[in-house]
């Protein structure tokens, strides 16, 4: 983990109300699995005290250059969505992610993303294509308006949309498009919103899973106990999100 001033190379808005922004700066290098998250000091201001994280949703080692997409939800990402040309105090790569070197060549996997769960996707895609890893996308959103990274996981691999209201790819959730589509895969890697997660856990717990947790974070690095996520239905032991993940095998963590 490191502390850098990154320079924000651009931050424009792709979806409704969603951002991309790029980020360069030399600890780019550091990153190492997809699902790592960047936690950025939104504001050089007493509030918000607090940093963000965001997932890194891209990496572009030959410019030293990564992208996070985030939704402006509150004052924080507000304040993000206001950054051009500046520098920006950034704490990462934090985390665990997607254990890509697991997957074999010639598996194939079944990337499931909800929302602004769908960036670390990208990466991952990215990664897994690279080493001959058969890629499925399934992304699930709101609405048409929300729709993004469609095209960019097109490049790598079949790509299901589903809208929640039916107006842009398929009408329903991420799961009805796995079930009337019958797709087939040997592992499965999700980012999203928890009730998504549960759902998958629940469908497909019995295959090898891989979920990214959102947890509200403090530090980001261990020391607070803001993050903790229960390992069991009964159990009284828990993980920290931002240290022992964010990316868990679904039987690790209680949903
Ligand atoms: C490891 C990790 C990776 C993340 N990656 C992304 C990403 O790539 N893109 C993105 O848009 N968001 C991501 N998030 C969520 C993002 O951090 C929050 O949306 C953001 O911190 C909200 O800050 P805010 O000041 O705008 O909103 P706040 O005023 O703090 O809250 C606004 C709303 O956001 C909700 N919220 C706040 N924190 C979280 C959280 N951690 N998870 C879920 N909901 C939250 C609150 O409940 C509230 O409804 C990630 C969170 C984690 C833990
Ligand atoms: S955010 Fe502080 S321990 Fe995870």
């Amino acid at each position: 983990m490191k502390k850098a001033h990154l320079t924000v190379q651009s931050n424009s808005e792709i979806a409704d109300r969603i951002y991309k922004m790029v980020l360069k700066g030399e600890l780019v290098r550091h990153f190492t699995e997809p699902g790592q998250f960047l936690h950025l000091k939104v504001s050089d201001a007493v509030t918000p005290l607090l940093r963000r994280p965001l997932s890194i949703a891209d990496v572009d080692f030959a410019v030293n250059e990564v992208s996070v997409i985030y939704r402006t939800d509150g004052e924080g990402t507000r304040l993000l969505s206001e950054k051009k040309g500046s520098m920006i105090d950034v704490l990462g790569p934090l985390g665990n992610g997607f254990p890509v070197r697991r997957i074999e060549p010639g598996k194939t996997a079944l990337l499931v993303g909800g929302g602004v769960g769908v960036p670390p996707l990208q990466e991952l895609s990215k990664r897994l294509t690279e080493k001959g890893v058969n890629v499925i996308h399934v992304l699930g959103f709101q609405s048409a308006k929300d729709v993004f990274y469609e095209q960019e996981c097109l490049a790598y691999g079949d790509t299901y949309v589903a809208t929640a209201d039916g107006t842009y790819g398929e009408k329903g959730f991420v799961t009805d498009i796995i079930r009337e589509k019958q797709l087939e895969f040997d592992v499965l890697l999700s980012c999203g919103p928890t009730p998504m997660l549960k759902a998958l856990k629940q469908q497909y717990g019995h295959k090898e899973v891989y979920l990214s947790m959102e947890e509200r974070m403090g530090c980001g690095i261990g020391a607070c106990f803001a993050c903790v996520c229960r390992t069991g239905e009964s159990d009284t032991s828990y993980v920290k999100v931002c240290l022992d993940g964010p990316v868990f095998k679904a039987e690790e963590v209680a949903l």
